[in-house]
């Protein structure tokens, strides 16, 4: 079984968030279940460098007149595939947004164009590897599968789109059509059209043969107005083409038994280590040298979807029960800012590192004693499953993939021996408090607390249960007939 994924990130060459783990890991458990799995990523900047050969540089069609071709290659693990298009891609930092902060006013044709040479190498382009299924993430691939079944030529894939977070849709002015070479009669409601706009990841989903998204809890909440986000409907009608299928991680790049980033490994048996990495941790973020303070962390993108303007509310009554926080994260300046002046107004005892910083990441996860992840909307989330894995437990809002992960500290769970860390719904700030008192208390409890660690530690959270759903896709898309719905 061959397949191509068609993305914008992959760990570890590009990350702004999950997609990009995502991308960088599944490919490496496919492989384990004999699925031959190539990805075309844009060719940014350094990207070529140290690329292992794959293969010959095949040159594309010219894309906006410019001369283009696509290098194989291997690198950290993966089968790359890249888009070497330097005046579309050449450019560094952040793979959507200029310095000034602003998406690059060419993203349609960006993206547009990695989509079309997707659908283009799913034509057979590539001398001796033709895709049986294409499988596209998130709205920057999400032409693929609308190339694919608008095309002339009846190619033989079949097409997938998997939604990491539908808040990304990729909307463009009507007059990009023509540039993306989308014919008119696709410019409908049952098309690509999305409220008098070009929706990319409309596309996908309306052009696709399945549809996957990252939990089984998000698959259902996508069908509502309270998370569809204006495409519940185009959702609701295709419920028989949707999977949920949970996201997994890299067991290898988070394991904190060998993990080169923390201060001192451990594992289950060794929860001592742990604690040296507390220390360390607030050795290093200037907070007080304390074993007995709970110390709670953040890892994240700061914006609306995960919810820490709550936790800003929230953060006097963490602090009144003796609580430290360490936060990692970057995102709207509004949030930056108040940040920023939490940790100002309370040394020792909150630490803000605004930027983005993948082995201080890593370090969190290891020193703290849980993880904080309040969102609002979260179609999986990967923080509480390295939090999981590293005995840090997750304190989460119910929802999405956090409400399929993280089984909650009730008193029939604790009774039960299953609990692993701490949920609350409503995500409101007095829902988020209790969950922050509950969690308190069972730290305050060392039993407890050792045997939730243990017991977090042991959860399955690989990829191997996920890719093997996955594979089983694929093949019932490839033995499907062109239009079929699956499953
Ligand atoms: P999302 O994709 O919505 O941002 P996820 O929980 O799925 O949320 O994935 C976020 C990923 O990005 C995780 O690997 C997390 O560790 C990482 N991450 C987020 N913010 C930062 C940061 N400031 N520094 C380092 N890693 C970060
Ligand atoms: C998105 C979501 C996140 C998910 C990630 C990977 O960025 O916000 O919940 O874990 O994609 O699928």
């Amino acid at each position: 079984m061959r397949v191509l994924f068609i993305a914008s990130e992959c760990a570890p060459l590009i990350k702004t968030g999950g997609l990009a783990d995502v991308v960088g890991a599944l490919p490496k458990a496919l492989g384990a279940v004999g699925t031959d799995v190539r990805v075309l990523l844009p060719a940014y900047p350094g990207l070529l460098d140290g690329l292992e050969a794959d293969g010959e540089a095949i040159p594309t069609r010219p894309l906006f007149g410019r001369r283009a071709r696509v290098v194989p290659g291997r690198r950290a693990g993966l089968r790359l595939l890249l888009l070497d298009a330097p005046r579309l891609f050449g450019r560094p930092g952040n793979p959507y947004v200029g310095k000034n902060g602003k998406d690059w006013p060419d993203n349609h044709k960006r993206f547009g164009a990695l989509s079309a040479v997707g659908a283009w190498l799913a034509d057979g382009k590539l001398p001796g590897w033709r895709p049986d299924v294409v499988h596209a993430h998130d709205w920057q691939a999400g032409l693929a599968p609308a190339y694919l079944a608008l095309s002339k030529s009846k190619t033989a894939s079949r097409s997938v789109i998997t939604v990491h977070n539908i808040a990304f849709q990729g909307l463009f002015p009507r007059k990009t059509m023509a540039e993306l070479k989308l014919p008119a009669s696709g410019f409908v409601q049952s098309g690509f059209e999305f409220y008098g706009e070009v929706g990319f990841l409309k596309a996908g989903l309306v052009y696709a043969d399945a549809i996957t998204t990252v939990s089984p809890t998000y698959a259902r909440e996508l069908t509502t107005p309270e998370y569809g986000m204006g495409l519940e409907g185009v959702i609701a009608q295709r419920r028989g083409s949707l999977t949920g299928i949970l996201n997994g991680i890299d067991l290898d790049a988070w394991n904190p038994a060998s993990d080169p980033d923390i201060a001192v490994p451990y594992d289950r048996s060794q929860l001592q280590g742990k604690s040296k990495n507390k220390a360390a941790l607030q050795r290093r973020l200037g907070l007080t040298a304390d074993a007995r303070a709970p110390l709670f962390c953040v890892v994240s993108r700061l914006t609306r979807q995960k919810g820490l303007d709550l936790l800003l509310d929230a953060l006097p009554h963490l602090l009144w029960r003796g609580g430290q926080l360490a936060l990692l994260g970057s995102g709207d300046a509004d949030l930056e800012k108040s940040f920023a002046a939490a940790a100002r107004a309370n040394p020792g005892r909150v630490a803000v590192s605004l930027g983005y910083d993948e082995p201080l990441s890593h370090l969190m996860q290891a020193g703290a004693d849980a993880i904080l992840i309040p969102s609002r909307f979260e179609p999986c989330g990967l923080t509480q499953l390295y939090g999981l894995r590293y005995g840090t437990l997750p304190v989460v809002a119910h929802t999405g993939g956090l409400a399929d992960t993280v089984i909650d500290a009730n008193d029939a769970a604790i009774k039960a021996n299953c609990a692993t860390g701490f949920q609350f719904a409503p995500t409101t700030l007095s829902a988020l408090r209790d969950a922050l008192d509950r969690a308190c208390d069972a730290f305050a409890d060392k039993r407890l607390w050792r045997g939730m660690q243990r017991r977090a530690m042991k959860h399955p959270v690989g990829w191997d249960v996920s890719a093997a759903a996955y594979a089983a896709l694929y093949q019932q898309l490839a033995g499907a007939p062109a239009g079929a719905v699956v499953p």
